[in-house]
C-alpha cells in the first residue's frame, strides 16, 4: 500500500505508535520512528530493520518546536521526502474534578497532546507541500468527541486535536495534504496499565465498549494505515472512531 513512501510516527516507541510504525513498514514505507525515549524509538526501528524494512530512530520531545523541526529535517535528510505523518505521541494522567485538577498536569497534557501536534503539523505540512502533497493522521481519542468526568486536560487536549485536524484540512487539502483524526476507545497499551491492573476499574471501562472488550493497538494501526494510504484519497478533515462502539452509547 505504501511502496516508495516515507512515513513519520511520533510516539512510535510504544503502544499504538509502535504498531502504526510496524504497519507502515509492512506496507513497504520507509519509517522515521520518533519518541522522547531514545531506547523505545530504537527498539521499534530495530524491529523494522530486522524484518528487512527501512527505518531510523529519532529522539524527539514534541513539546519542543526545535525538536519537531529537527525531526522533519532529519527524516527528509535520510529518506529524501515526507509523504505520511502520524502525530500519535500523547500522555494521560490525573483524575480529579476540574476545579481540583492540578495545574502542572494541565500544562503537561496540553503541551504534549495539543501543542505537540501543532508543532509537528507546522513542520510536516511544508515538507509535504514541497513534495506535491501527503497524508497526515492525528491520534485523538473518543475523548475528542465526548467528555469523561475527572479528565479536563486530556479531554480538552483531544477535542483540540480534532479542531486542529479540521483547520489543517481546510487550509491545505486543496494543495494536496489530507489531514484526518482517529479516535481510539480504550486500547491495551502501557498508557492504561493502571486501569487494566485494577479489575473493577477494568470491568467498568470495558462495559463502556458495546463490543465487550478493550481494543488492541493493532486495530488502531489498521485504520491509521488506510487513512494514510492512497486508498483514502477522498477522505479529508474527518474524525474516525475505532472504539468498539464507545460513542454509540
Ligand atoms: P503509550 O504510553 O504506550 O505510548 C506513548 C508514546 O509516546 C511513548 O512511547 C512515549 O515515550 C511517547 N511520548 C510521550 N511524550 C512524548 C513527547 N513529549 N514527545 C515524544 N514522544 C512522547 O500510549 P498509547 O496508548 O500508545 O498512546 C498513543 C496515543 O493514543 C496517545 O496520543 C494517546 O492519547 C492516544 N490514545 C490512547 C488510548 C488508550 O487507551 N491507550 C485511547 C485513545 C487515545
Amino acid at each position: 500500500m505504501l511502496s516508495n513512501k516515507v512515513a513519520l510516527v511520533t510516539g512510535g516507541g510504544s503502544g499504538i505508535g509502535q504498531k502504526i510504525a510496524l504497519a507502515y513498514a509492512r506496507e513497504r514505507a520507509s519509517v522515521a520512528v520518533a519518541d522522547v525515549s531514545a531506547e523505545a524509538a530504537q527498539a521499534t526501528a530495530t524491529m523494522i530493520t530486522a524484518a528487512g524494512g527501512q527505518a531510523i530512530a529519532l529522539t524527539v520531545d514534541v513539546t519542543s518546536a526545535e525538536d519537531c523541526a529537527r525531526m522533519v529535517e532529519r527524516t527528509v535528510g535520510q529518506f529524501g521526502r515526507l509523504d505520511i505523518a502520524c502525530n500519535n505521541a500523547g500522555v494521560a494522567g490525573g483524575l480529579a474534578p476540574l476545579a481540583e485538577y492540578p495545574l502542572d498536569l494541565w500544562e503537561k497534557l496540553l503541551a504534549v497532546n495539543l501543542t505537540g501536534v501543532f508543532y509537528c503539523l507546522r513542520q510536516e505540512i511544508p515538507a509535504m507541500l514541497a513534495n506535491g502533497g501527503g497524508a497526515i493522521v492525528n491520534i485523538a481519542s473518543v475523548l475528542g468527541m465526548v467528555g469523561m468526568a475527572g479528565t479536563p486536560a486530556y479531554t480538552a487536549s483531544k477535542h483540540g486535536v480534532v479542531g486542529l485536524t479540521r483547520v489543517a484540512a481546510l487550509d491545505y487539502s486543496a494543495k494536496g495534504v489530507r489531514v484526518n483524526a482517529v479516535g481510539p476507545g480504550f486500547i491495551q497499551t502501557p498508557m492504561i496499565a493502571r486501569i487494566e491492573d485494577n479489575e473493577p476499574m477494568r470491568a467498568e471501562v470495558e462495559s463502556r465498549h458495546p463490543i465487550g472488550r478493550l481494543g488492541r493497538p493493532e486495530e488502531v494501526a489498521e485504520l491509521v494505515l488506510w487513512l494514510s494510504s492512497p486508498q483514502a484519497s477522498f477522505v479529508n478533515g474527518a474524525y474516525y472512531p475505532v472504539d468498539g462502539g464507545y460513542l454509540t452509547r
